[in-house]
Parts: structure tokens; C-alpha cells; sequence
């Protein structure tokens, strides 16, 4: 049997750029102390790969002031800073059924205890929302418009410089969830008309688990819902206001951080875009691999433009679940099976009740001898279905 080949891509990538785990190691061997907190020469160095790194995110994503680019856990955490922070009991929200459940779970526990009233726009059959529905939906309390940038299930890229554009000319407050975008497709926060960008390291960044964070654009505004040290200015009484502080909390994961700066470095070196056309010639021959298999049904895969490198498949007759196990099981090939945390998605796509589906998420090391295999083992697990 071959080596494992990895096509759960979409949940983390694996593995990292030999340059991450180098730079990790000798970062948090020689400079594994608290940033920032103290005058001691190794302390201060410290600190400086945060603020590097820190001003290599910011130009990143195109922002302004890298003092806005605030570390946490991940999107998850980032984005429940941002949720929590900007809404609360008479406010209306606006967010889409493509959403991940680190947007939707938010979002529900506030209209369920805290009185905030939220509505989602649909995407359509292709996969795409309409930003005209938004424009439709804007009321004078709406304080947020929260959008998932690159779907985790079906792949589809959402229009967002134009809902951007209607929130900006209505003056509402826009956040994307770029978990999946950030180092698979350019993020310019100044051309999308963006506000918040939340982003997680362990993906197409290709940092380690546990860091991520946001970017807040100058003008916005996000209430701090936590409160702790942040090793400055201790003898003030409540959480500091201003940026960074005021969205971060505690030690700051310093090595993690240092693994998203060799991974955001690796990721300029190769150049954004040239990852993502590759990543999509390989997501063209696994589509076109995958449709002509009888007995395969794929979701919203006609076309491929504006689409990150995660497909979406049932084998007909076969719960998501099983697939997986078999491809996992006879040929040693690595999926995500089920409801990956966005039910709306799949209410929208007809899966939800068949329990989801499997997913393959394509990552920068993956080689089009692990795509034709995967077809094969696809088509072969098809096969035996109809025998
Ligand atoms: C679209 C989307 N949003 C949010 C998340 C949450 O990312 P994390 O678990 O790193 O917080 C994911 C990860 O699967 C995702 O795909």
C-alpha cells in the first residue's frame, strides 16, 4: 500500500513547509520567553518577531496599522471576539447559510439569550449569494454583516468587494471569515471594502494549530468581552482599550506565532497565486476525475471559477461516513466525512439528512498521482455499489 496521501486539506494542512518546523524549533529554543513584559534583551527580541509578524500580516491582508492585527486562538475564537463584541440585545445582524458554525453558533446563542435578531441569505445553486440580498435585508439597527469568504464545504469564493461595498455605502460594519481564503486566494481588506478580515494560521498560512487572530480596520469598533493581562500599564483597573490589547488576552502563543511567520514567509516566497492555480489544476482534474464516475453525485462543482480547492461528493447508496472509512481503511487516503460544522450548508445542498458528505480539501504538497489515485479509488468503491 502507498503512504498515507492527505486530502483533508480543508480542516489543516499537512504537513508544513519544512521552514515552518525549522524556524519553530530554533525560535522557541532560543527565545521561548514572555514578549514583551520586561527589558531584558532576549525579552525584547521576543517581542519584535510578534511585532514582525504582526506588520507581515497587516500587509498582508493590505491593512493600514499593524497595532490592529490582533492574535488569539484561531477563527473560532477570532471570530466570537468579533460577534460578541459588536452585537448585543436589540441589534439586527445580517449572515449567510454558508457559514461555518464558529460564525453561526455565535450568532445563534445571541438570538436565542441575547435578543439579537439575525437573518441568512441563501446562496444559490452554484453556490454563490447575492449581494443585491443583503441591500434588501439592511434595517437601521443592523450592526453587522458577517460572511464566510471561501466555503469549507463546497468551495465557492463569495462575492465579497461587492456586499462590501453595499454595507460601506449603508455604513454597516463588515467581517469576513477568511479560515479558508487567507493564503489560498488574495485578501486586499482596501478593495473588498472590508472591516474585519478573522483568519486562522493552520491552513493555507500554513502555520501551526492554536494561532490566528484579526485584522480591524481604523473606525471600527469591537467592545472587549474578556478581560486580563496584557503585561502593560497593570495598575489600570479595567481591559485596556487600545489596539492590540484590547482583543488580546494573557500570554500570547509566541511559537505559534513564530510558525505562522515562517508559514505567511513560505507563502510570499511561493506566491499566492501560483499556489492556488495550481492547487486549482489539480481540483480540475479530481472534478472532472470524480463527474464522469457513475453512481457519484458532486455539489455545486460545475464550474470552478471563483472556487478554493475543496469538493464536495456522495457515492450513491453509501453514507459519507463509509466512504471515508474506506477510503481510509483500503486505500490509505485521508478525507473529511460528514457536516464539517456548516448544517445550513448542507440543509441547502439536500445532505443533511444522508449525514453529510466527503469532502477533499487539495493542499500545496499534494501531486496529481495522489488526485488520479483518489479517483480510482473512488471509482472502484462506486463500482462495488452497482455490483
Ligand atoms: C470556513 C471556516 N470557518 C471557520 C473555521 C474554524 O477554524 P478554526 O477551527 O481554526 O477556528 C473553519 C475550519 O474548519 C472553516 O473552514
Amino acid at each position: 500500500m502507498h503512504d498515507m496521501i492527505y486530502l483533508d486539506n480543508g480542516a489543516t494542512s499537512f504537513p508544513k513547509p519544512l521552514e515552518v518546523y525549522q524556524f519553530m524549533d530554533q525560535f522557541y529554543r532560543n527565545y521561548g520567553v514572555s514578549p514583551g513584559r520586561s527589558g531584558y534583551d532576549l525579552c525584547i527580541e521576543t517581542g519584535e518577531l510578534v511585532e514582525d509578524t504582526r506588520r507581515l500580516l497587516c500587509q498582508f491582508f493590505n491593512g493600514t496599522d499593524p497595532n490592529r492585527l490582533c492574535f488569539g486562538y484561531n477563527s473560532t475564537d477570532a471570530l466570537n471576539l468579533v460577534i460578541f463584541g459588536m452585537l448585543q440585545r436589540g441589534d439586527h445582524a445580517i449572515s449567510t447559510t454558508i457559514e461555518h458554525n464558529s460564525v453561526l453558533r455565535p450568532l445563534f446563542h445571541l438570538a436565542e439569550y441575547d435578543g439579537v435578531e439575525v437573518d441568512y441569505v441563501p446562496f444559490n445553486e452554484k453556490g454563490f449569494v447575492d449581494p443585491d440580498d443583503f441591500g434588501k435585508l439592511f434595517r437601521n439597527n443592523t450592526r453587522l454583516v458577517v460572511v464566510n469568504h471561501a466555503s469549507n464545504v463546497i468551495g465557492t469564493v463569495q462575492p465579497i468587494a461587492e456586499i462590501g461595498r453595499r454595507c460601506r455605502e449603508h455604513g454597516i460594519p463588515f467581517a469576513i471569515d477568511a479560515s479558508q481564503s487567507a493564503g489560498m486566494i488574495p485578501i486586499d481588506m482596501a478593495a473588498m471594502n472590508v472591516d474585519v478580515v478573522a483568519f486562522t494560521g493552520h491552513k493555507s498560512l500554513m502555520g501551526p494549530t492554536g494561532i490566528g487572530g484579526l485584522y480591524v480596520r481604523e473606525g471600527i469598533e469591537i467592545r472587549h468581552t474578556r478581560a486580563g493581562g496584557t503585561g502593560v500599564r497593570s495598575a489600570v483597573r479595567t481591559h485596556l482599550d487600545e489596539y492590540p490589547y484590547r482583543l488580546e488576552y494573557g500570554t500570547l502563543n509566541t511559537v505559534g506565532v513564530s510558525g505562522l511567520h515562517a508559514g505567511v514567509k513560505w507563502v510570499q516566497q511561493q506566491g499566492v497565486e501560483n499556489i492556488h492555480r495550481r492547487e486549482m489544476a489539480l481540483a480540475r482534474i479530481l472534478r472532472d476525475g470524480l463527474r464522469e464516475i457513475p453512481g457519484v453525485t458532486l455539489y455545486c462543482l460545475n464550474d470552478l471559477a471563483d472556487h478554493i480547492s475543496v469538493l464536495t461528493f456522495n457515492v450513491d447508496g453509501l453514507e459519507a461516513l463509509n466512504t471515508g472509512t474506506i477510503l481510509d481503511v483500503d486505500y490509505n487516503i485521508a478525507c473529511r466525512t460528514g457536516l464539517h460544522c456548516a448544517p445550513l450548508v448542507h440543509e441547502q445542498i439536500g445532505t443533511a439528512e444522508i449525514h453529510g458528505s466527503v469532502r477533499f480539501g487539495i493542499g500545496p504538497f499534494n501531486t496529481e498521482e495522489h488526485i488520479r489515485t483518489a479517483i480510482d479509488a473512488v471509482r472502484e468503491i462506486a463500482e462495488s455499489r452497482q455490483d
